[in-house]
């Protein structure tokens, strides 16, 4: 099986999001999103989908949705759980791409975290939920111009 990933922008106070999209235009930080993301299936809710407005290319898209129809491709499934169950029967790479709901119940799932940590601050309406540092232990750091872009791996198995 593949890792579970979440990847994620936040600024320091974990602002991700505000009025339904993110609050910064970071170009390098969206080509790495997808490089790292291209040909792996990819996990979002309902409202980042919309925020998008298509489903992104070249990636299996699944939508965690109790309201969506389905839509050319995309796969909606009920809950997270099912979304995952489904995601992995390929038994590649999952990538949790947000928004804060997923995130937030995607932690316990997840054994890696990107997260490219913005330097300027945003005023926001969601946030990257606090992750508990003695479950996590930070395994690279890279710096870029308007971020930092860190992987943190999980100490304990996911679920435990
Ligand atoms: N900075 C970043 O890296 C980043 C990445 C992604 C998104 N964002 C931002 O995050 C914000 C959106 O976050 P959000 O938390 O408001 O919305 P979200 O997580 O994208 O979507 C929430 C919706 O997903 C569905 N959902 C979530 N959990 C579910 C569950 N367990 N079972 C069934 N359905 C479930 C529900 O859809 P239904 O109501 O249809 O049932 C819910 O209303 C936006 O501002 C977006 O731009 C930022």
């Amino acid at each position: 099986m593949g890792n579970t990933i979440i990847i994620v922008a936040m600024t320091e106070d974990r602002v991700i999001g505000k009025n339904g999209t993110i609050p910064w235009h970071i170009g390098e930080d969206l080509r790495l999103f997808k490089e790292l993301t291209l040909g792996k299936p990819v996990i979002m809710g309902r409202k980042t989908y919309e925020s998008l407005g298509r489903p992104l290319s070249d990636r299996r898209n699944l939508v965690v949705s109790r309201t969506m129809d389905p839509v050319p491709g995309v796969e909606v499934y009920e809950n997270l759980e099912r979304a995952l169950g489904a995601a992995r029967e390929d038994g590649l790479d999952v990538y949790l791409i947000g928004g804060e709901s997923i995130y937030r119940e995607g932690l316990r799932y997840a054994d890696t975290l990107y997260i490219s940590l913005v330097k300027e601050s945003y005023p926001g309406d969601t946030r990257f939920p606090p992750v508990d540092e003695t479950q996590w232990k930070l395994s690279e750091s890279r710096e870029y111009e308007d971020f930092t872009f860190t992987v943190w791996k999980k100490t304990r198995p996911p679920g435990s």
